[in-house]
């Protein structure tokens, strides 16, 4: 046995990268066995988070007798340093200032584990973990777009992304650096698939089993960038708006998800109460990966407020604040991985849990109609201990 071998034993688990066929080129996504949740030694907490940071979304499989304490202390092991709640903070709060994200869903805490969230759609169960004779009508939707999918093509099986967006309070804390997502009932898929359609003119559509979280890297969008724009995201940062959330309350999304179509919907900073200048957040439009050193063009375009844009160090910063500018910029270069290749819907049973890394990725949940039958996730992630860093630093908020 050699000494790295006594060091750092083998994980207790089997790590599986997924298969794909020649057409996807999506370069993430792994399998998980043999683990119990329940049950996991501090060893494995720290394989297992190697192991997101690595392959970036990572199904957990088997973990239909999980404790929702148990998923909750499990996201807190991950960064024990991070303050003890949900990275959007408490429910209350987050049903006050969660904005576009509160407003047009319904979200549970768990009973006992209230930073756990139920998140889903229809008849939850006579008693689901203590939630009794729950329906959940108000659900993640796909209402969310400026031009909505007619209702009568949705109810025969066609979809959008809804919103592609990591998860990330953007004002006060830091985004989770994972977020974890327990498939507790899914929707039938014996009745066949949804098709995902972009209804932008691309023409573009791909099919997938209802009920799932599609994926995209952002590790991959910065390798299809030139260069130049490289260098100048490298160098470049966003500032975002404070609570963004509210901001962008009354705003629709663009057909395919991405983005935010410009209707001057936006509502004025002066009209979102009181907030501290020290909370709004800066960051690099480049975040680095901290185990494998990867870059992501990780940029939350619908809630940017403003682009600091340069290609060095030592050049004074372009500043873009105008919704319609900032969009425009970012639009072309976001756009070129939002193709079916790169898109990952990795399949969950009930009991598996989706991981992933969050500083590196988008995602995005995909309505289907309800006659396909009841959808119950168990969502958690931890405002994260230390925030992203980019591969420049940025200077100081002046
Ligand atoms: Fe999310």
């Amino acid at each position: 046995m050699s000494p790295h071998a006594i060091t750092q034993p083998e994980p207790g688990f089997v790590l599986t990268p997924m298969k794909k066929s020649p057409e996807e080129r999506h370069d993430f996504g792994a399998v998980v066995e043999g683990l119990d949740l329940n049950n996991i030694s501090d060893a494995d907490v720290k394989a297992l988070a190697d192991a997101i940071w690595i392959h970036k979304v990572v199904v957990v499989k088997g973990q239909k007798d999980l404790a929702p304490i148990k998923q909750w202390e499990l996201v807190t092991r991950f960064d024990p340093e991070a303050p003890q709640v949900h990275s959007h903070g408490d429910i209350k709060s987050f049903n006050e200032k969660g904005g576009v994200l509160s407003t047009t869903r319904e979200v549970i805490g768990i009973p006992g584990a209230e930073n756990l969230r139920l998140v889903g759609k229809g008849y939850q169960g006579a008693d689901h973990y203590g939630i009794k004779d729950k329906t959940i009508h108000k659900a993640l939707s796909h209402d969310f777009h400026a031009k909505e999918l007619p209702e009568a093509e949705f109810a025969a099986g066609y979809t959008r992304f809804q919103r592609w967006h990591m998860d990330a309070p953007l004002y006060g804390r830091d985004p989770a650096w994972f977020t974890t997502l327990r498939c507790c009932r899914r929707p039938r898929a014996d009745r066949g698939p949804v098709t995902i359609r972009w209804d932008d003119g691309s023409g573009l559509e791909m099919k997938s089993e209802p009920g799932l979280t599609a994926f995209f890297s952002n590790v991959q969008t910065y390798a299809l960038m030139t260069p130049e724009e490289q260098r100048m995201a490298d160098h470049s940062w966003v500032e975002y708006a404070p609570h963004p959330y509210m901001w962008i309350a009354d705003c629709h999304g663009r057909p395919n998800g991405l983005g935010l179509e410009t209707e001057g919907r936006e509502k004025r900073i002066e009209d979102l109460g009181d907030f501290d200048p020290a909370a709004v957040k800066r960051y690099s439009m480049v975040w680095m990966n901290p185990v494998t050193g990867e870059k992501a063009f990780q940029v939350h375009g619908i809630c940017a407020r403003k682009l600091f844009v340069r290609s060095s160090p030592d050049q004074e910063p372009h500043v873009i604040d105008d919704v319609t500018e900032i969009r425009a910029f970012l639009k072309p270069i976001q756009e070129r991985v939002l193709s079916p290749e790169y898109i990952l819907l990795p399949s969950l049973e009930e009991g598996d849990i989706v991981m992933w890394a969050n500083w590196q990725m988008f995602h995005t949940a995909v309505d289907y109609p309800i006659s396909y039958g009841p959808r119950t996730m168990h969502q958690a992630n931890i405002g994260a201990s230390i925030g992203p860093q980019g591969p420049v630093p940025i200077p100081a908020m002046t």
